[in-house]
């Protein structure tokens, strides 16, 4: 396995780190920041539930991890002054899990499944009349006897969210009333983020330390937030308390943070396709062996964001890097090899 003692740009959040999650997480719509669309979405679609005293319609929250589908959810349920089931995909595995839950929310609930793309099939159907109906179908009885019930259920809002919104079955998907999708943070609200966020922890920051922990954070409010968090033991530790570029700078580098934010194992994934693949393409598997780290780590956690700022393509035949990625861990393209292949073909 890569050597991840860092764990900046990880997925999921670790052992320690969810108290500091839970105090950087804002509580109102009104102090999310950036997102500004999916925000003016959601406070329509709010106020009129509100006002018509109903339960939100089935909202799905897609995107990459860390840019705030978790908090989006708590503000939701906030706002609408409503309780908040929490659960996940993969935590439920019967539909009489799933019954067991639906059973127990109150009238206009919220419940939270966080990646709902990975909810099993047998648990889909039972969710489909439940977000249809508000009902729960049950089976009866065996064999000749068995019949069916319908159980009421209250009506509650579904929130949804995952990091594959291509992978959700197309019924589940079209059950869902609010669509929305989480994109990756500019330089400017993250440096909002990162400013409110060293309010709360209590780290003196300047104006351009602010910036340049935003400017490596791949875009991403957590990684933001654990950038910041180590910036500030370093500040504390190494020089007099408060976050300037200077001690930002140094503390990145020490964390082999590079200017774009990419960690180690960004570059790892670049170098790799460089030198033993030409550039690419190379398929996912081929190349998560090759770096020994797992598929759906470099596929949900890492590519999102090197697709994002064009250093690596994604190709009906695998990943190719871009002469910008090329250019950023210093190496040139060769593209005799590419031409020759190319005019090779046809012939
Ligand atoms: N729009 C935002 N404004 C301020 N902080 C945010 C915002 N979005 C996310 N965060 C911070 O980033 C952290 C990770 O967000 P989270 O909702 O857990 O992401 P996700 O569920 O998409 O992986 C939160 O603890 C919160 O502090
Ligand atoms: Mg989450």
């Amino acid at each position: 396995m890569f050597d991840r003692e860092n764990e900046i740009v990880a997925g999921t959040v670790n052992n320690g780190e969810e108290e500091l999650e839970l105090s950087l997480r804002p509580q109102k719509l009104s102090q999310y920041i950036g997102q500004n669309k999916v925000k003016e979405v959601l406070n329509i679609f709010i106020e009129s539930a509100k006002l018509r005293n109903q339960p939100l319609d089935h909202v799905l929250l897609s995107g990459p991890p860390g840019l705030g589908k978790t908090t989006l959810a708590n503000i939701i349920s906030n706002e609408m002054n409503v309780n908040i089931r929490v659960t996940s995909g993969p935590a439920i595995e019967r539909p009489g899990d799933l019954a067991a839950i639906l059973t127990n929310l109150n009238e206009n609930d919220v419940l939270f499944i966080d990646e709902i793309h990975r909810l099993n099939k047998n648990v889909e159907e039972v969710l489909y009349p439940a977000l249809e109906d508000f009902a729960l179908d049950i089976i009866i009885g065996k064999g000749p006897s068995a019949r069916s019930i319908r159980l009421d259920l209250p009506k509650f809002t579904l929130i949804g969210a995952t990091t594959k919104s291509g992978m959700l079955a197309s019924p589940l998907r079209d059950r869902f009333g609010v669509l929305c999708n989480l994109d990756f943070y500019d330089a400017k609200d993250l440096k909002e983020i990162v400013v409110r966020s060293a309010g709360i922890i209590n780290i003196e920051i300047d104006d351009k330390g602010a910036e340049e922990i935003s400017r490596r954070s791949r875009g991403t409010p957590r990684i933001a937030n654990r950038l910041l968090k180590r910036v500030r033991d370093y500040a504390i530790v190494k020089s007099d308390g408060i976050i300037d570029t200077v001690t930002a700078d140094l503390a990145l580098r020490m964390l082999e943070i590079d200017q774009m934010g990419l960690d180690k194992l960004d570059r790892r994934i670049l170098n790799t396709i460089i030198d033993f693949y030409k550039g690419g393409p190379v398929g996912l598997d081929t190349l998560a062996a090759s770096i020994g780290e797992e598929k759906g780590t470099i596929e949900d956690v890492y590519e999102p964001y090197l697709l994002q700022i064009g250093y690596l393509n994604r190709t009906p035949r695998g990943r190719v890097v871009t002469e910008l990625g090329y250019r950023h861990v210093n190496k040139i393209r060769q593209n005799d090899g590419q031409l020759s292949f190319d005019s090779g073909e046809e012939l």
